[in-house]
């Protein structure tokens, strides 16, 4: 290059990337491609509350990293436009009980939080309910993650209060959207008659994203993240290639941020096939690492457990999550079942000789890649 001293190297104040924000996580991107129709059915939906009705209940599911909650973010930006109504997220891996969801509710909308001292579930319903009806507010509600609710069974209880809140308290107008990306989980079945009976949502489903679709998606932030011409078109579908075997956007992304901190570590203005294919092992483990973190200090204890023990029979795993919790048998059972629905780990059913059944536990991704992550 003639107007280039350096021979294609990178200066100390110089990058890659034009805007390394772009590449995480809660980044919402300018544009969102190829959901069209999705974004029609939430617009479809939630657009009586614009007029001041309740609006439809929405159901949403897709597999991990299909832009599921990436709807959601743009959907209610634009509701935040229009005056009358409140869309409120929540992210249930974090808030995983109807008392947490409903504090989050009551923190967005009186922007700060309930008494810490702890006061009644009915009185924290009876707030939200009462500053919705003065303000006459319609409040649409997205549970984010609501699998984790199936998980702690607090599913059925959480909406049965949100879909049946203008009983207890008339004159609140409430849509509930649910999202799952929990695919063997059936949400209409797995809830209770009582709430099945006044939850009838529409549906959007987001299918993974073909090779070319990631390719537009990819390009775009290419485009906004880094310098002009510091990813090729040939690298660019390297990366494309290698997100579409996984299915999840999220490691395409993941994959270009690290990729380009691989080049700026060899102090390159270009980012390399080979820096992207030097940053897949790690990448490749987002979805996985996401799952770990919303962990609690319990279940994790017990995915380390189960790592050390192998191949071992579920009782014997039993006893080593014991000796170090101190928790029962029955909360045991329940951790297993949700790591297991999480995909960390595999329970299988296994006949044993003259003993009938017993389950069989192990890690369902690589042990070194679970245990550097947890
Ligand atoms: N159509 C799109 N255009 C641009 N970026 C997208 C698109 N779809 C997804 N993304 C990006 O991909 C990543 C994953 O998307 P998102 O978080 O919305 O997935 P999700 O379906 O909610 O996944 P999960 O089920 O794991 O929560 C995000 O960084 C998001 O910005
Ligand atoms: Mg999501």
């Amino acid at each position: 290059m003639a107007d280039d001293p350096d021979g294609g190297m990178l200066s100390w104040d110089e990058s890659v990337f034009r805007d390394e924000h772009v590449f995480e996580i809660d980044y919402v991107p300018e544009v969102f491609r190829h959901r069209e129709s999705q974004m029609e059915t939430l617009k479809y939906a939630l657009r009586p509350a614009v007029r001041g009705s309740r609006p439809l209940n929405v159901m949403v599911r897709g597999p991990p990293g299909t832009g599921k909650t990436t709807a959601i973010q743009k959907v209610f930006g634009e509701l935040d436009a229009q005056p009358g109504v409140r869309g409120v997220r929540v992210n249930c891996q974090v808030d995983s009980t109807r008392y947490s969801v409903f504090s989050r509710i009551f923190e967005e909308l009186f922007e700060y939080e309930p008494p810490s001292s702890g006061i009644s579930f009915k009185k924290l319903f009876g707030q939200i309910a009462d500053t919705l009806v003065e303000n006459e507010e319609v409040l649409v509600v997205a549970l984010d993650d609501v699998n984790y609710l199936f998980y702690e069974r607090e599913a059925s209880d959480t909406l049965y209060s949100l879909l049946r809140a203008h009983e207890a308290h008339p004159g609140t107008k409430i849509g509930v959207i649910v999202v799952s990306s929990d695919l063997d989980l059936d949400v209409i079945d797995d809830l209770d008659g009582r709430v099945q009976s006044v939850f009838r949502p529409e549906e959007a489903y987001f299918p993974v994203y073909g090779l070319s679709e990631i390719v537009h998606i990819l390009q775009d932030r290419i485009d906004a993240g880094f310098r002009e011409e510091a990813v090729t078109a040939d690298v660019t579908d390297r990366v494309a290639e290698l997100t579409v075997e996984t299915g999840d956007l999220r490691v395409g992304i993941d994959l270009l941020r690290r990729a380009g901190l691989n080049a700026e570590m060899r102090a390159s203005r270009l980012v390399e096939r080979q820096d992207v294919d030097d940053a897949f092992d790690d990448a490749k483990h987002v979805h996985l690492t996401r799952n770990l973190r919303a962990l609690s200090e319990n279940e994790r204890t017990l995915v380390e457990v189960i790592a050390e023990h192998g191949d071992d029979r579920a009782g014997e795993v039993y006893d080593g999550f014991h000796e170090r919790t101190d928790l029962g048998y029955t909360r045991y059972t329940e951790m297993v079942n949700k790591l297991d629905k999480l995909g960390i780990i595999e329970a299988e059913y296994e006949r044993l000789e003259g003993r009938g059944r017993s389950r069989t536990l192990r890690l369902a991704h690589d042990e070194d890649a679970v245990l550097d992550h947890i």
